[in-house]
């Protein structure tokens, strides 16, 4: 174990305790949200179908973005809060054109973008190689979010403050980010690996909001992202074929100690997503509490060979890319 990771991991469970002991839950704003557009990727199931219904109970346009059964979520959350306001689009973020399609398709149709909540993931997959070449499980987890993220700043400019949310985890601190290793292909994917993997997935989400925070600031978009904790979802089930006992015994019991219910992680999204407060920028949040982010995201170094190698991944053009 290095001595970079103890730390982390101390320092997280130090805040854990600290937040349970001091912190009251937040009230949420009562703010009503029509005329305000949405996007949830990942958002037929799980954290962020329940995040959709809680924005359009509000009255906000949602657009799930995902790239499957989006028309039953759509009519499920119609069902549910009356909000006919909303829309599937198909999404891949697997794929880099896949993310381009949708792009061009809302900067096409939409006026503006208020919130963008870039929710959707995978655990542990044995799938190693999307058909860009890229390592999967990152393309799915960060590089197709931050592609997405830089397509929609037009839209999102639009809206004077939107607000950007990455969807982030306490692996995260069990990270082994290196700027030459963000996208590895050429090794037998074993259980170890699928774990490190999904940890620098949520380190780069955490990174993510942080960069995008520093940068959009100047046109008054905010970055954050946030820790659900744990919410027993289908991104759990892949731990069935999971061979290392230890690893898998951590998360079981972890998940049972630490579940939340899913509409409250769903309001806690609502919570950031909705403050204007200047202080809620490039932060990662625990639930509704400003936690604390891996320590080598405070070099800043590090931080930026990161987001320079993302933009070559995702094979962004210069004019896309954001001038600091
Ligand atoms: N649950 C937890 O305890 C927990 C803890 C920490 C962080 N998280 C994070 O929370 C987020 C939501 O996870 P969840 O627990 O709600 O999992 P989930 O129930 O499995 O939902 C994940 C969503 O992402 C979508 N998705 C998967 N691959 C995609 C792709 N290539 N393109 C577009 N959408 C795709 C899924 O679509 P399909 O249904 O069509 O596959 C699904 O709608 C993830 O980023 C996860 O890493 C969850």
């Amino acid at each position: 174990m290095s001595l970079s990771f103890a730390y982390d991991l101390l320092m997280y469970i130090l805040a854990r305790i600290y937040e349970f002991i001091w912190c009251r839950d937040k009230p949420i704003p009562l703010k009503c949200l029509v005329g305000k557009t949405a996007i949830v990727t990942g958002g037929n199931a799980g954290i962020g179908l329940a995040t959709a219904t809680v924005l359009a109970s509000r009255g906000c346009r949602v657009i799930l973005a995902d790239c499957q059964n989006g028309e039953s979520s759509r009519d499920q959350i119609i069902a549910s809060t009356d909000n006919k306001n909303i829309v599937y689009k198909h999404l891949d973020l697997s794929s880099l054109q896949s993310v381009r399609n949708f792009a061009a398709n809302i900067c096409k149709t939409e006026e503006k973008i208020d919130i963008l909540i870039n929710n959707a993931g995978i655990g542990l997959t044995k799938r190693l190689v999307s058909v860009d070449g890229l390592n999967y499980l990152m393309q799915v987890n960060i590089f197709g979010a931050f592609l997405l993220t830089h397509l929609l700043l037009e839209p999102m400019k639009k809206a004077k403050q939107a607000k950007v949310i990455f969807v982030s985890s306490v692996l995260a601190n069990f990270h082994s980010l290196r700027a030459e290793k963000l996208n590895i292909t050429d090794f037998e994917m074993d259980d170890e690996h699928q774990i490190l993997l999904y940890s620098n997935s949520k380190a780069c989400c955490i990174l993510a909001a942080q960069e995008f925070g520093k940068k959009l600031e100047k046109y008054g978009i905010t970055a954050n992202s946030i820790d659900p904790v744990g919410v027993r979802t289908q991104i759990f089930k892949p731990l069935g074929d999971y061979n290392n006992w230890l690893m898998k015994s951590f998360l079981m019991v972890g998940l049972q100690l630490a579940a939340q219910d899913v509409l409250d992680v769903a309001n806690c999204f609502l919570n950031v997503a909705i403050r204007n407060e200047p202080a809620t920028n490039g932060k990662n949040y625990v639930l509704s509490h400003i936690g604390r982010k891996p320590t080598i995201l405070m070099d800043r170094k590090l931080c930026q060979d990161l987001w320079s190698k993302m933009e070559d991944l995702v094979e962004l053009k210069p004019e896309e890319k954001i001038v600091s």
